[in-house]
C-alpha cells in the first residue's frame, strides 16, 4: 500500500496565525512519515507571492518525506522558483515521482496575474509523456491546483480550472490514471472528473464557507488539516481526511 499526504493553500503571509497552522499539520505529517511514502503540496504557498514569504514557506516546510510541489494562484512563479529550485525565471512548477509501482505527477494550474487556472498545451504534453514513459499500468496519481470541475462554492466556480477536456482526454489514453488531486477551494471535497475521483485537500491557512455555513467568506471556527491517500494493491484510492487540533 502506498500513503500520500496532501495539504494545500498554506498561503504564508508572515503570520503567525498562518505559520503555526502549517507547523501543526507538518508536525502531524512527520511524526508519522515512517508510515507515509510521499508529500504533495497543491499550491498557493503563500498569499501575495513575495520573496519574503517563500523565504518563510522555504524556512518552514521540512520534511524527511519526498515532497512534490506545485503552485496556485496567490504563488509567483519567479520567487517561488529562486526560493524553492534555486533556480530564478519562469519555469512551471512540474515534478513527477516513481515510487516503486505508483507516480505522481504533479501539475502547474497557475495563470501569471489570473485567478482563475489553465494548464498549457506544453504541460499537458509533458503530463502525455510521463504517462507514456512509465511502466505500462503503473497507477498514476495526478495532482494540481485548481480543480477541473465547479464545486458548489459560487466565487470559486468562477475561477476553476478551464480547458479541463484535454485532461479528461488523457484519462481515455491512460486508464491507468486513478485519481485527480487539487487544492484552492479551501474545502476538503471529493466528487469526480472523468470518469475518476477527484480529492481536495483541506485549506490549511483556512477554511471558507459553503454557502449555507454562513455570511462570512471564512469558516473561523474549522482548524487546519491533510488528505491521506491510501493506494492498495487493487490501484483504488481511499482518501482520509484528518483535522489537526494544534
Ligand atoms: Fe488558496
Ligand atoms: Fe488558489
Amino acid at each position: 500500500m502506498f500513503v500520500v499526504a496532501h495539504i494545500s493553500d498554506l498561503h504564508f503571509n508572515g503570520s503567525e496565525h498562518h505559520r503555526s497552522r502549517v507547523e501543526s499539520v507538518l508536525r502531524y505529517i512527520n511524526s508519522r512519515a515512517a508510515g507515509i511514502d510521499a508529500l504533495i503540496v497543491t499550491g498557493d504557498l503563500v498569499d501575495r507571492g513575495t520573496a519574503a514569504e517563500y523565504d518563510e514557506a522555504r524556512d518552514t516546510l521540512h520534511s524527511t518525506l519526498p515532497t512534490l510541489i506545485t503552485i496556485g494562484n496567490h504563488d509567483d512563479r519567479e520567487h517561488y522558483n529562486a526560493s524553492f529550485r534555486r533556480e530564478p525565471g519562469q519555469a512551471h512548477a512540474n515534478s513527477a515521482l516513481t515510487l516503486d509501482g505508483l507516480q505522481l505527477l504533479l501539475v502547474d494550474s497557475s495563470i501569471p496575474g489570473r485567478p482563475g487556472g489553465y494548464i498549457d498545451d506544453d504541460d499537458i504534453d509533458w503530463l502525455e509523456d510521463q504517462l507514456r514513459t512509465a511502466e505500462p499500468g503503473t497507477p498514476t496519481l495526478i495532482a494540481f491546483h485548481h480543480p477541473p470541475v465547479p464545486v458548489h462554492m459560487s466565487y470559486m466556480d468562477t475561477i476553476k480550472q478551464t480547458g479541463e477536456e484535454r485532461l479528461a482526454r488523457l484519462v481515455d489514453r491512460h486508464p491507468n490514471i486513478v485519481a485527480f488531486l487539487c487544492g484552492h477551494i479551501h474545502s476538503a471535497a471529493v466528487t469526480t472528473f472523468a470518469g475518476r475521483p477527484l480529492c481536495v485537500a483541506p485549506g490549511v491557512s483556512s477554511t471558507l464557507n459553503l454557502p449555507f455555513e454562513g455570511p462570512e467568506v471564512l469558516n473561523e471556527g474549522q482548524p487546519p488539516g491533510v488528505a491521506f491517500h491510501l493506494i492498495g494493491d487493487d490501484n483504488r484510492i481511499v482518501t482520509h481526511f484528518r483535522a489537526v487540533m494544534g
